[in-house]
């Protein structure tokens, strides 16, 4: 979704500032733009499209200051053009401001300032915090941003510059991430610690409801009443080859290939194996609350649901506690059954998404404890939640998530294994599925280095409009999975499906024109997929079958096969989830696709 960048410091600002945007690319964007300080006012830079545009309007017509906000939009109100593109400025130009978020009541803002005689110019809800800015600027600027956002309902991240107070820039949160990043005689503004990772690793946070003062040599922080608020510094612990493509041709397969050590890294120092045990230092939780439980909620969206689905599947079977897996976007809006005694586990990469923040907040008013599973440290969830599960995945840059996937359901069974182990899961069960997890590194390894079986299957279905996923118990999740990612970046319709639901409607869609992947690992449901299986070859459907050893009942029955090694039922899903992530990304890049940026979709939608 929308980016931020700012920096104030001694250096030429634009080409700083433009690279910092390159690095937040990956969230989605449909133009971009950037303000600089001149030494006489604002003077500003926009384009439609790709960041490259916006390098050529400024190639073109240059800019120079030492004090500058950038922005990649991605539209809400108003189609993506140049107008509509941030910074946006008011009448006078003196100001100007980017934004993430939404002013929910900009109509009525609008409305009354333009009757006192403001000129607009975009269809954007930011621009009237450029107005509002103005209206209330009385040559300080920090004084006008309070004055202007008690007017404001709805979520933003801002930055803002003024010629009239042109030694700062002030930035403010309010459901939009935001942090300060911290150098030598300069510091700098961002949504992302991406943008900024090149210049600084220390970096402070902001909070809902604080703003942010930044000049060159300092910065303070404080609340909307202007009290100052003291705040932790925080080192940034990832290295910039992290968010690089390293060879790769999109980030999308270089996260793919670093899942042997993604996943090792979401075990590492809590797998505790010769007592089948895990130890979760996060959780915050003590030995009575955790025996206590008697309900289990996991809130997420997208692919973070899916692992949701399969940490209810392995919480009910080896941790036996009653667990329901609720869309966050649903659960904010109903009236759920929550007590003192229900763990509401959090599932989100980002740790950002507004519907499951929302969902996480609504839980703990209900009196749950809270349980962030997040991979992004420091993101709000993770700030918020009474407790978590660090995924330690990495930075994920692709749209498409894929390592923070399998880390996901990692950290789901690391939880299983605590809660079963505190019930009654015995200590030779609990040691049986922690060396199942110690296995999958290397598992996963040599599922990769057979990347080019996959790579082939792909080539035959690169014209493909329809695809069915199909799989049952663990693998319905990873059915669901494989569908979504195929659709969001190879734009062809998939569907998941639990395999045996199939005769229930789908099966009018079998032809030879629909490829059918069955997640068929030799598991406790295999012999039931063998007759799914049955059921498509003989309505001339095409199978793809993920497998785990020579079955003679599949003789005969599919067209290709991909072998995974055999692990236990539940940890299924971590290496079937592999070749699937393959399949996409293949059919993806061979349609000549930009599968790192798929269309309409955003890395982090902090939009509800
Ligand atoms: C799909 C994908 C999305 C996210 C979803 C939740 O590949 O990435 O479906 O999983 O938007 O995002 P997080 O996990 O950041 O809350």
């Amino acid at each position: 979704m929308c980016g931020i960048v700012g920096y104030i410091g001694e250096k030429q600002a634009a080409t700083l500032l433009v690279d910092g945007l390159k690095r937040l690319e990956y969230r989605g964007y449909d133009s971009a733009g950037v303000s600089l300080m001149n030494g006489k006012g604002v003077e500003t830079r926009k384009a439609k499209g790709k960041i490259a545009m916006l390098e050529k309007a400024i190639s073109s017509q240059p800019i120079h200051g030492k004090v500058g906000i950038a922005h990649t939009r991605w539209a809400t109100h108003g189609p993506p053009n140049e107008c509509n593109a941030h910074p946006h400025h008011d009448c006078t130009g003196k100001i100007s401001v980017v934004h993430n978020g939404i002013i929910e009541n900009y109509g009525p803002l609008r409305a009354m300032l333009k009757k006192t005689g403001h000129t607009f110019v975009s269809d954007t809800d930011t621009e009237v915090l450029a107005h509002l800015i103005e209206a209330a600027f009385d040559g300080n600027l920090e004084d006008a941003v309070v004055d202007a956002l008690a007017l404001v309902e709805g979520t933003y991240g801002i930055a803002v510059l003024s010629a009239d107070d042109p030694e700062k820039i002030v930035a403010a949160r309010k459901g939009s991430p935001l942090l300060i990043g911290i150098g030598e005689g300069e510091n700098y503004v961002a949504s992302d610690v991406a943008a900024i990772l090149a210049h600084t690793r220390q970096v402070v946070y902001l909070d809902d409801g604080e703003m942010a003062i930044v000049k060159r040599d300092g910065y303070q922080v404080c609340d909307l009443d202007q009290q100052t608020i003291k705040k932790r510094v925080n080192r940034i612990e990832w290295d910039l080859d992290q968010i690089e493509k390293g060879g790769f041709d999109h980030f999308m397969l270089k996260e793919i290939m670093e899942q042997p050590h993604t996943i090792e890294n979401t075990m590492r120092g809590r797998l505790v194996t010769e007592e089948g045990f895990s130890k979760l230092g996060g959780l915050n939780l003590t030995m009575d609350d955790l025996q206590n439980l008697d309900q289990i909620i996991i809130t997420a969206c997208g692919t973070s649901w899916h692992s949701a689905l399969i940490g209810e599947l392995m919480i009910e079977e080896h941790a036996r506690i009653r667990c329901e897996v609720e869309y966050a976007s649903e659960f904010r809006y109903r009236n759920p059954i929550v007590t003192d005694r229900t763990l509401c586990v959090v599932i989100s990469q980002s740790g950002e998404t507004a519907d499951t923040l929302a969902a996480m907040r609504e839980a703990k008013r209900r009196g749950a404890k809270t349980l962030g599973l997040v991979n992004q440290v420091g993101s709000t969830i993770a700030r918020e939640d009474d407790g978590g599960i660090y995924l330690h995945a990495g930075p994920e840059i692709g749209v498409a998530s894929t390592k923070a996937f399998t880390s996901q359901v990692i950290a789901l069974a690391l939880l299983t294994l605590k809660l079963g182990r505190l019930r009654n899961m015995s200590v030779v069960q609990g040691r049986e599925i922690a060396q199942a997890m110690e296995a999958l590194p290397g598992q996963i390894q040599s599922i990769l280095d057979r990347a080019k079986e996959i790579e082939k299957i792909a080539e035959a279905f690169v014209d493909a409009t329809n695809f069915l996923y199909l799989g049952r118990g663990y693998n319905f999740p990873v059915a669901l999975e494989g569908a979504l990612k195929l659709k969001e970046i190879s734009y062809i319709h998939a569907e998941g499906y639990p395999a045996a639901e199939m005769k229930h409607g789908p099966i009018a869609l079998i032809d030879a024109d629909m490829p059918v992947v069955f997640i068929a690992p030799h598991d406790s449901v295999f012999d039931k997929v063998v007759s799914n299986v049955q059921e498509v070859k003989a309505r001339g459907g095409r199978v793809i079958a993920i497998t785990s050893r020579h079955e003679d009942s599949l003789d005969g029955k599919i067209d290709y096969e991909f072998r995974i090694p055999q692990t236990i039922d539940m940890l299924n899903p971590v290496l079937a989830a592999i070749p699937l992530q393959l399949l996409a990304y293949y059919i993806a890049a061979k349609r000549g696709l930009n599968v790192d940026q798929p269309r309409n979709l955003a890395k982090s939608v902090t939009v509800e």
